[in-house]
């Protein structure tokens, strides 16, 4: 079998936005507690984060961090996280049926973020609280000096603001799991005073509204229409989250998740476009896919938390190559999507539905969906090619046929170009053909395994990285086998 990429290096879609490689921290399970946070750990630092995680988070290329939640974040008050640690008080979470300590809070997580290199995105609570606590949290947050909240920071040891510009308003409130679930025109009110509000405080913050909570709500679509136009001219950024896992055993559609993120974007964009059509505005609203990944979601409805525990292991996933193949694929959906998607965070950071897995005293390691994720963030520079890709097309149950490679270029300010591609088939190698210009030589690296079950544990957390593939260039044509279920990302020399 073989397929092409057509690309010309004159043809840009968008550049690469660096906050496409986000991730997520939530109160969650082992998440933030023996996750990014560990004080007696044999590699805890100064203010007990664990080395090895925050190492690794760097390696991973982390740009942004969505944070505290999630389900999480519609039953919490902020102000239980700040000041000292023996005064905070201990609450129930009832998104998770878990024991919270506060013992990190929002001060510790900024410490956090800064010492992992990346932005934070914080979402404030519009589950059980509204806009004075809204406005309260981004007092203490952002505001200088001179006001109750403010300077209570700096006595709890901050003296600078944090300086948060990437702000969530609330999470998933059109599910009816969520705490202070509410309807379409509920949400987009509150949403818009809210945001009214921040913006009275600071002009200058990226906003972002709450979408639909996945693709197949009942609701999906006229919640979007609904919430923006209540909130179109007050807010940045519409939310979309999306997860993915094999279905009844059917694999062939699970390798094809990406084209249910591609036909989501787009269906979001379209709404969107159509309520600024609507509202005659000249403004384009963009999207945030703040939370996608890979999550084996009926294992955890199948086992639910039942006892009040802290920090339980909960959703403590561990990937394989075809699940590898999956993000990997996901990452070239939303690159693709460049134009109209400013914020992509991967669900979540550690042991949660995680790349990056930690163990209480012990090691943390890579599993197989770290490798596809650093890999983009460390190879995708620059700006995004408009790509057209031509393949043979594989029947699947959910989507129809699907091509059964897919791919997308990036080309840096050097000049320098970057493909990363997949090959969905589970049989059959498909050799790939790309314009390569000028380009002599060609460095790829694969992600594949003869046994696409392969894992990462703890006790072999290499047995799945990328490894050297052999490329053809040739008649400024570059040649590349892609092996059955198999991730790969080619930069042409
Ligand atoms: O990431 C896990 C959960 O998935 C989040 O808390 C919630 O927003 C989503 O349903």
């Amino acid at each position: 079998m073989t397929a092409s990429l057509a690309f010309s290096p004159d043809h840009v879609l968008a550049p690469v936005r660096r906050r496409l490689f986000g991730s997520f921290v939530e109160h969650l399970g082992r998440c933030v507690y023996t996750g990014i946070h560990e004080p007696g750990h044999p590699t805890a630092d100064e203010d007990g984060f664990r080395g090895d995680v925050l190492d690794l988070t760097r390696e991973m290329g982390v740009e942004v961090v969505r944070y505290p939640g999630g389900n999480f974040v519609s039953g919490y008050r902020w102000e239980d996280g700040v000041g000292p640690v023996a005064d905070r008080p201990v609450r129930r979470d009832l998104a998770w049926r878990s024991i919270e300590t506060n013992e990190v809070g929002v001060d510790e997580f900024a410490r956090w973020a800064r010492k992992a290199g990346a932005e934070v995105m914080y979402a404030v609570n519009l589950g059980t609280r509204g806009v004075a606590e809204a406005l309260d949290v981004h007092e203490y947050l952002n505001h200088e000096r001179g006001t109750q909240l403010s300077d209570l920071r700096r006595a709890n040891g901050t003296e600078e603001p944090h300086g948060v510009r990437l702000w969530c308003l609330g999470n998933e409130l059109d599910g009816p799991w969520q705490t202070g679930h509410k309807t379409a025109h509920e949400y987009g009110r509150l949403a818009a005073e809210t945001a009214r509000a921040l913006r009275q405080a600071e002009p200058g913050l990226e906003l972002v509204a709450c979408g639909s909570s996945n693709s197949q709500m009942p609701t999906f679509g006229q919640w979007e229409s609904t919430v923006l136009e209540l909130c179109y001219d007050l807010v940045d950024h519409i939310s979309l989250h999306a997860y993915y896992e094999p279905l009844d055993g059917d694999v062939d559609s699970f390798l094809a998740s990406a084209v249910d993120m591609d036909r989501f974007i787009d269906r979001v964009v379209a709404t969107a476009d159509a309520v600024g059509a609507r509202l005659k505005s000249d403004k384009r609203i963009t999207l945030s896919f703040d939370e996608w990944n890979v999550w084996y979601l009926s294992r955890f409805q199948a086992d639910p938390p039942t006892e009040w525990l802290v920090a339980p292991r909960l959703i403590e996933d561990t990937y394989d190559v075809t699940d590898a193949v999956v993000v990997g694929s996901l990452l070239i959906s939303l690159l693709r999507h460049a134009d109209r998607v400013a914020v992509a965070c991967q669900a979540q950071l550690v042991n949660v539905i995680a790349p990056i897995r930690a163990e209480p005293g012990g090691p943390a390691w890579r599993q197989t969906t770290f490798h596809p994720f650093a890999l983009t963030s460390r190879l995708a520079r620059g700006q995004v090619l408009r790509t057209a890709v031509d393949a043979p097309t594989l029947p699947t149950a959910r989507f129809g046929d699907v091509p059964v490679v897919d791919a997308v270029a990036t080309r840096d300010d050097d000049g320098g170009t970057t493909v990363f591609a997949v090959n969905r088939h589970r049989t059959e190698p498909v050799e790939l053909r790309v314009p390569a210009g000028d380009a002599r030589t060609a460095e790829a690296w694969l992600l594949h395994d003869p046994d696409p079950s392969a894992a990462n544990t703890e006790q072999d957390p290499d047995r799945v990285v990328p490894r050297p593939h052999r490329t053809e260039v040739a008649d400024g044509v570059l040649r590349v086998v892609l092996p059955p279920v198999s991730w790969c990302a080619v930069t042409l020399g």
